[in-house]
């Protein structure tokens, strides 16, 4: 049975005080709820608060992932974080392609690519994001972008390196709008990733695929999108800043 997940994507949020004080509080949450056996939780905080992070999950309550990685190996790289130094902090996940690094930092699927290679390199799961603009959706051409995006950021990888990636579909006019994707929408979309993912590796390799939806996902909307087959678990932006609610979704299997 593939994994569930629920990740938690802090972005640029929360001081290194307020940011211990949301892990305390996870902390505090976590033990009066009970986590399905299945379901994997992940903290994506700022870099510099990694390691105080992955301290809290040390007993595996949580596992812990960094936003973004560098492209290069090493050297002359002035403020990246390499994929090597975070496989030395024994970090398990990395966002790559989020719509947000595509958008304001010129992320292209040809730079996915380097992540997502550095990353299997060093041991790390990608965690890789796709999904469509506004205009993109109302053009109807989500399928023919998220097709694209997917073909040409991961379908270099062979079948066993596939196997260690994760894909978030994050329509990106659901992403901090509070406009969230109908479930019918994205059991559509995940259905569409699962297929594409059948065709090149087969079923069973596309079977064992976790497929996160992201986008305005909250504890009043996780269960009706959590329900639908194909939808694995969530990317979680906004609401993954109050334990409350985040606790909220992960218990929403
Ligand atoms: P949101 O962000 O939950 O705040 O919409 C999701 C994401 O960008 O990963």
């Amino acid at each position: 049975m593939r994994k569930h997940i629920v990740a938690g994507n802090w972005k640029m949020n929360k001081t290194f005080d307020e940011a211990d004080e949301l892990v305390n509080d996870i902390m505090a949450k976590l033990e009066e709820v009970t986590l399905d056996a299945n379901t994997t939780m992940i903290l994506c905080p700022p870099f510099p608060y990694l390691e105080m992070v992955s301290d809290y999950g040390d007993d595996s309550y949580f596992m812990v992932g960094a936003q973004n990685v560098s492209d290069q190996e090493s050297g002359a790289y002035t403020g990246e974080v390499s994929a090597a130094m975070l496989e030395s902090m024994e970090l398990d996940y990395c966002i790559v392609g989020h719509s947000e690094r595509r958008a304001y930092y010129h992320e292209t699927d040809e730079i996915v690519v380097r992540k997502v290679d550095q990353l299997l390199k060093h041991g790390l799961r990608p965690i890789v994001c796709c999904g469509e603009v506004l205009e993109e959706r109302e053009a109807e051409k989500q399928y023919e972008v998220v097709k694209r995006q997917i073909t040409d950021g991961l379908f270099h990888l062979s079948a066993e390196q596939f196997a260690d990636v994760v894909i978030a579909y994050e329509p990106v006019w659901a992403i901090g709008t509070g406009k969230t994707a109908t479930p019918e929408q994205a059991q559509e979309m995940h259905a569409f990733i699962r297929g594409l993912i059948a065709e090149k590796y087969g079923n069973e390799v596309a079977e064992e695929t976790s497929i996160l939806y992201g986008g305005s996902c909250k504890p009043s909307n996780a269960k009706e999108l959590f329900a639908n087959k194909d939808v694995d678990g969530g990317l979680i932006g906004g609401a993954s800043l109050k334990a409350e609610d985040f606790i909220g979704i992960a218990t929403a299997f």
